[in-house]
């Protein structure tokens, strides 16, 4: 049987508001389209689980979820979608405050800007005895930053005393890491803008990119894998060894909507990690993942299949840079 692939994290409800800009200070605008403001399920943790979920289907490997669930009926509508996504949520909580909410605002450019409220997700109980076994039993876990710092400090301890790699993204919050948490890191996957944030140094030229990615494994984290947007991303290896992986073209030719791509590149890479694909496989079908979902609207829904990401990976030809 196939270890599952665990998730601890957030879930939100995405409220999409499409914009042709903002509106400056004391200036009121309309937004682009009056039929958006709608609700879409998101959140880092969830978009990670339900595409760890989608991308795993047919293998036999399960994803597992852990989250806390809000007391309102954006709950009821996010465990839904959960359930219909073949996560299992057998060990998620329930707090008595509101489902967590990020205000999306959408350009027409396919680009975004978020604003975070933290609701339920910040409501966890103080330590992980009530997963651990979930945590020891898993191929891998996957963390994000929008629910306490203490219970990834707590998951990560419990994964690496049991030998099961941890994989970190690092959106959703500007604090720094500990330095002992990122010694139990297998893998930190911070974007080349967190990247910079997190070592002080630039981050403009994929030699920068990689040079800082160094200096942050001087703290002891293991790997650095940095997603460039557009231009893909790049891998350092603790021995110093840099895997590129270009950009993958768009499919349909237009981005849409790059919510939920950076958590579905996340996800991806560590489905093709657990099943021992080589890491460049791993990297292309990462960026494949990314690239279908960033041609689709919103955060959940744009989640590929596994079908369709092994066929973008493998298209010769698709690959841009
Ligand atoms: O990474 C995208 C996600 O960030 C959205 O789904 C939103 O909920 C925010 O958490």
């Amino acid at each position: 049987e196939q270890k599952p692939l665990l998730v601890c994290g957030s879930l939100n409800a995405d409220i999409i508001i499409e914009i042709n800009r903002f509106p400056k200070k004391g200036e009121t605008l309309s937004a682009r389209s009056p039929d958006t403001g709608i609700m879409v399920p998101g959140g880092k943790g969830a978009n990670q689980a339900v595409a760890a979920a989608r991308l795993s289907a047919g293998t036999g490997r399960q994803a597992k979820f852990v989250c806390q669930f809000g007391n309102d009926s954006h709950a009821f509508k996010l465990e839904q979608v959960l359930r219909e996504k073949e996560v299992d949520i057998g060990n998620c909580g329930r707090s008595n405050k509101p489902s967590g909410q990020a205000f999306i605002f959408l350009e027409e450019d396919g680009s975004n800007s978020i604003l975070i409220v933290g609701g339920s997700n910040v409501a966890w109980p103080k330590d992980v005895n009530a997963f651990a076994q979930q945590i020891r039993g898993a191929s891998a876990v996957l963390l994000q930053r929008e629910i306490p710092e203490y219970v990834n400090e707590a998951v990560s301890e419990v994964a690496v005393k049991a030998g099961v790699p941890v994989i970190q993204d690092v959106g959703g919050e500007e604090r720094d890491f500990s330095d002992a948490h990122l010694k139990r890191l297998t893998y930190i996957c911070p974007n080349e803008t967190e990247l910079e944030r997190l070592t002080g140094m630039p981050t403009s030229t994929q030699e920068e990119v990689v040079a800082a990615a160094k200096s942050l494994q001087k703290r002891g984290v293991k790997n650095v894998l940095c997603t460039l947007g557009a231009d893909g991303a790049v891998l350092v290896g603790p021995d110093g060894s840099v895997l590129r992986q270009p950009g993958i073209a768009v499919p349909g030719g237009k981005v849409v909507d790059t919510t939920g791509a950076g958590d579905c590149f996340r996800a991806a890479f560590a489905v093709a990690m657990v099943e021992g694909k080589p890491l460049e496989e791993c990297l292309k079908f990462a960026a494949a993942a990314g690239a279908i979902t960033v041609s689709r609207y919103g955060a959940v829904p744009s989640l590929p299949e596994r079908k369709e990401t092994d066929a973008l990976a493998h298209w010769r030809g698709a690959a841009a840079s």
